[in-house]
């Protein structure tokens, strides 16, 4: 293979073709090519300011670059795997385009800083994607849960029966998780938006730069403050991978409900017929296959943040190669991030839910056992105590097969004379979800208020700008 232009001055020989294949990255740092062009035109730009290239040499640079992205874009751009990666194809057609001053383009720069920003920028994007698909998930939530806020089902601990809580409660709960997703990549995101231009190879440059300006003109308001740490750091990425791996368990823990729900032993959701596949044996089988792929994805979210984590734990200051691998899976996480929020957007959107399957399911797992214990406090024993009684009364309802609200008045006095015909109204399991008002609680007033602090934080114009 030919030696690389770019640092091919010393080499007698070019790589073979397995060396380079193995190196290669712009088979898929192609992806970076918008924001490594943005981040070039700032440098050229800055060039021409400090007067380390002249003002026509920088606008014949910009004005290049635009070219070389328009072919990029239109799919004219023959990429060149000889050329190692995205930075430097586009370098070398920029110099085919304007001819010498091309290469001038990398004065005062090195690939170390520049594909830190050039990623930096990528890493950012995708982190307001991810946010506003979040938020559209946000949505989705939040408009089910209005509709549901009179329907209520049993709320388990342990995967057991234990509280009727309302649907839009249980909703919302997740509402909450992607909520304070969205507000984690945005704590993330300041930390991602500071330029690392300027670090150069890795000790700084000696032309006169203003690093400070690049990075504002690409829309960041910070540089890195050590020339070593801004070449060799790639925490930011692994925020966001963090970020999107937390994300993905959110989402998979809705697929494990929406897969146990659906199931006919459940019976409380109608999978929609778009998401979700038959059999090739059994004819009866609807599968939730995409929230099952979506639990199963969430694995290689994790595989992403886990092994470039381990990429970094033995690197010395400052580049190494090895942070190449930093790539391939945030693009990974970040097509399967998009695509699983959105998705579940849709999902959630089309499920049926079924009151009726979730009433019932309330009466079969006496929910409001704790009401009677709470109610035997309120005649004045100690709660240890209502407790084993109601414990008792629970027995002896499993013994005839009844629901506590279905008992003879003359059976659960039996078992504590305490009790009397205000017991009935107690049982009622939509009244138990109507008394538990704190805030936070299933209780109506407490939901809508949880309802009217989720709409105003996505009425912010931040939630709605995607920053
Ligand atoms: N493709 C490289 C990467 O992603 C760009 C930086 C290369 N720098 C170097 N000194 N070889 O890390």
């Amino acid at each position: 293979m030919k030696t690389n232009q770019s640092w091919g001055g010393r080499f007698a020989e070019g790589p073979s073709e397995s060396v380079a294949r193995y190196t290669d990255s712009q088979s898929y740092d192609r992806a970076l090519y918008a924001h490594d062009i943005k981040a070039s035109q700032a440098h050229a730009r800055m060039l021409g300011r400090q007067g380390i290239i002249s003002h026509e040499e920088a606008m014949h640079l910009v004005s290049g670059l635009e070219q070389v992205r328009e072919e990029i874009a239109s799919g004219a751009f023959v990429w060149k795997p000889e050329l190692e990666d995205v930075h430097m194809n586009i370098e070398a057609r920029l110099t085919e385009i304007i001819g010498p001053t091309g290469k001038k383009l990398h004065t005062g720069r090195s690939r170390n800083d520049q594909v830190g920003l050039s990623f930096r920028l990528f890493v950012a994007d995708r982190m307001t994607v991810w946010q506003d698909r979040a938020r559209e998930l946000c949505r989705v939530l939040l408009r089910r849960a209005e509709e549901h806020a009179q329907t209520i089902l049993p709320g388990c601990t342990h995967l057991q029966p234990a509280q009727p809580v309302s649907l839009a409660h249980h909703l919302l709960a997740y509402a909450w998780m992607f909520c304070r997703d969205c507000q984690r990549m945005e704590d993330a995101l300041e930390r991602t938006r500071i330029s690392p231009l300027g670090a150069a190879a890795l000790a700084g440059t000696t032309y006169a730069l203003d690093p400070l300006s690049v990075a504002q003109d690409v829309g960041f308001e910070h540089i890195c403050g050590n020339s070593l740490d801004a070449v060799s750091d790639r925490d930011f990425v692994l925020e966001a991978l963090f970020c999107a791996s937390t994300a993905m368990m959110h989402l998979s823990r809705l697929c494990e409900e929406i897969i146990l729900w659906a199931n006919p032993a459940f019976g409380f959701v109608r999978l929609p017929d778009a998401y979700a596949t038959g059999s090739s044996i059994m004819p009866q089988k609807k599968n939730p296959d995409v929230a099952e792929l979506m639990r199963g994805k969430t694995g290689r979210v994790y595989g992403s943040l886990m092994g470039l984590m381990t990429v970094m734990k033995g690197l010395p200051l400052a580049y190494n190669r090895d942070m190449q691998e930093d790539k391939e899976g945030f693009l990974d996480a970040d097509r399967t991030l998009e695509a699983s929020l959105h998705l579940m957007a849709g999902m959630m959107d089309a499920l049926s839910f079924r009151a009726d399957r979730m009433r019932e399911a309330c009466k079969a797992g006496f929910l409001n056992a704790t009401e009677l214990a709470d109610y035997l406090v309120g005649k004045g024993l100690p709660f240890r105590e209502a407790h084993h009684v109601t414990g008792q009364a629970v027995a002896a309802a499993e013994r005839e097969g009844k629901g506590l609200e279905d008992m003879e008045l003359s059976c659960l006095q039996a078992i504590d004379p305490r009790i009397g015909e205000d017991v009935h109204a107690v049982l009622d399991y939509a009244a138990a979800v109507l008394r538990r008002e704190t805030p936070g609680g299933t209780g109506p007033r407490s939901v809508r208020t949880q309802m009217e602090q989720l709409r105003s934080w996505l009425d912010q114009p931040s939630a709605r700008a995607g920053g």
